[in-house]
């Protein structure tokens, strides 16, 4: 399957069929877990839990019997790092037809915590509940999904830009940064609230966060920040596929971003 297709196939699941995924199963998404690292090199501790022996539970997710976190230590770039590095074993559970759901907010997250033993000075911002999908999704998944519109994203030009702000990107002006930047697109967002923007300029793409109310500062962690980690790595693996290398800097490159978005980090192609 090709990287666009996993992507785009991808989708939270809620409804799980109850059966336990094969302790086989749940090996081979550690050890690929344990070789997911990221641009900024932090490293991610993963634990894997089971749902009845550590008393878990999400009010949104049915079925499940076990979950996937990770420690990170809480130090700058925590965030970007984690959504990074756990989006790519989210990628490849999908890619073995085994559902994930990023969890930041809907979980008793004091038991999560406990459960996975998190120490001070270590952050466990999202979990997710692996299993197999359900033949079909709950009421309240259904609900859910078209509470936050979950099958749409934002048009290219919204989210996408050439040289500054004021030139929108369409597909086709992208030429063969058309698929990463559909890669991005279509990544999983906290709400779906899709808070990248990116402008293309000199070789490479900045990425940047436009913050929605209620994130951010003051915050144990910034969730936000987190939905720039999944671009960023969206928009890698792309890249890889195509036969790409991309290297990761943060170097604001200035560009003037006039509704406030801000700055995180740039791959340069
Ligand atoms: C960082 C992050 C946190 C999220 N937190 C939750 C959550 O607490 N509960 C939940 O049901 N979904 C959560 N989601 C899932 C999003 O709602 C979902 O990815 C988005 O609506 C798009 O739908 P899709 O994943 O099916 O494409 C989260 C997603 C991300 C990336």
């Amino acid at each position: 399957m090709s990287f666009l297709s996993t992507v785009r196939s991808r989708r939270s699941v809620r409804s799980f069929d109850g059966r336990a995924l094969a302790e086989s199963e749940l090996q081979e998404l550690l050890d690929f877990a344990r070789t997911a690292e990221n641009p900024y090199g932090i490293p991610l501790e993963w634990v894997i839990l089971d749902t009845e022996k550590a008393g878990l539970s999400s009010p949104v997710i049915v079925g499940e019997k076990a979950y996937v976190t990770a420690k990170v230590p809480k130090v700058p770039h925590a965030e970007e790092a984690f959504g990074y590095s756990f989006e790519r074993l989210v990628l490849f559970a999908a890619e073995k037809g085994i559902g994930t759901t990023w969890i930041a907010g809907t979980m008793d997250r004091k038991s999560f915590e406990r459960a996975a033993e998190v120490k001070d000075g270590e952050i466990m911002p999202c979990v997710s509940p692996l299993g197999r999908a359900a033949k079909k999704m709950s009421l309240r998944e259904i609900m859910m999904r078209k509470g936050i519109s979950a099958d749409s994203r934002f048009a290219f030009e919204k989210l996408f830009f050439r040289g500054s702000f004021e030139t929108p990107l369409t597909a086709d002006g992208a030429g063969d940064l058309a698929d990463a930047l559909e890669a991005v697109r279509w990544a999983p967002s906290a709400c779906n609230y899709q808070p990248w923007r990116i402008v293309l300029a000199d070789g490479a793409a900045y990425f940047y966060l436009k913050r929605n109310k209620g994130f951010g500062e003051g915050r144990l962690f910034d969730t936000q920040k987190i939905d720039i980690g999944i671009a960023l790595c969206h928009f890698a693996l792309a890249m890889e596929e195509a036969g790409r290398t991309v290297s990761l800097s943060l170097e604001d490159p200035g560009i003037t971003a006039p509704d406030g978005e801000i700055f995180i980090a740039s791959l340069k192609y």
